[in-house]
């Protein structure tokens, strides 16, 4: 892949993203980070100091009036190559809730954020996905073409909320981005665009906490590989970090 952008990129896996993709072997020419506010992305800041590659647009994803100007911008820097990956990564999680716990705001706060907000802002930069997909039709489906990576979470999984229950917000948000995946995948295939829905593991991140078993190095190593091998027999699959199938 030569462009990318990725959500969500002031800590957390968002920062990890960036953190080993500068350091690929072949890194992408442009890798553009998007995140709430540049002054306080102190880590990723340092991280732009040292690699021209980088570039950082200030965009917080429920400011959705900005997401043209933020498509525009993306094609000032990625110029005719257009955009071969886009990570809908930022995220929020509302802790553990009951139901007779959960406020009427924290399902909406979830679902704007983690469900609709990558819908829409997929759908500002899809010109820029389709012309990376266009550019490089002799080459097969993936991410020398152009792929949507939504991370979601195996909380979003139907088939696998067998016993705790729960997560009222974060849930129904995850299971719907991962209907969003499962449309964008039969959506786009004809114009060369492959999606997926991702499981990063349960990562120690702010989110995910320090019992948390991986560590985001091991999580954005295990997703850059599936990335980077992704077929077009995997279009429209949730997948976990290592690559294995996960059910909706
Ligand atoms: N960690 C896990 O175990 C785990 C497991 C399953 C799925 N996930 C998913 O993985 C993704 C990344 O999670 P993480 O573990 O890196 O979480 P994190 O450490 O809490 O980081 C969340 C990131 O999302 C950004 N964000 C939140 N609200 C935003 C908004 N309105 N606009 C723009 N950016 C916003 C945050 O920006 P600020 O720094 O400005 O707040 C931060 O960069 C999320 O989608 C999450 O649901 C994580």
């Amino acid at each position: 892949m030569k462009t990318v952008l990725i959500t969500g990129c002031n800590r957390g896996l968002g920062l990890e993203f960036v953190r080993q993709l500068v350091g690929l072997k072949n890194p992408p020419s442009k890798i553009i980070a998007t995140c709430r506010s540049i002054d306080k992305a102190q880590e990723l800041n340092a991280l732009k100091s040292q690699n021209q590659n980088i570039h950082i647009l200030e965009l917080d994803v429920t400011n959705f009036d900005k997401y043209n100007e933020i498509s525009e911008q993306a094609k000032d820097i990625v110029g005719d190559d257009g955009l071969n990956v886009l990570i809908n990564n930022a995220g929020v999680t509302t802790k553990f809730t009951r139901l007779n716990m959960v406020k009427q705001e924290q399902i909406i706060e979830n679902l704007i954020i983690n469900a609709v907000a990558p819908i829409m802002f997929t759908k500002a930069l899809l010109p820029l996905l389709k012309t990376a997909a266009a550019n490089n039709a002799s080459a097969p489906l993936g991410s020398s073409r152009a792929v949507i990576m939504n991370m979601s979470s195996i909380l979003g999984s139907i088939e696998m909320n067998k016993k705790e229950g729960g997560f009222y917000p974060y849930r129904t948000s995850k299971s719907a981005l991962n209907a969003a995946t499962k449309s964008m995948s039969i959506d786009l295939k004809s114009d060369g665009i492959l999606t997926i829905s991702m499981h990063p593991g349960w990562v120690q991140t702010d989110m995910g906490g320090k019992q948390a078993p991986l560590k985001p190095e091991q999580s954005i190593k295990g997703m850059l590989g599936v990335l980077a091998d992704l077929k077009v027999e995997q279009n429209g699959l949730f997948l976990q970090f290592d690559g294995k199938k996960l059910p909706w």
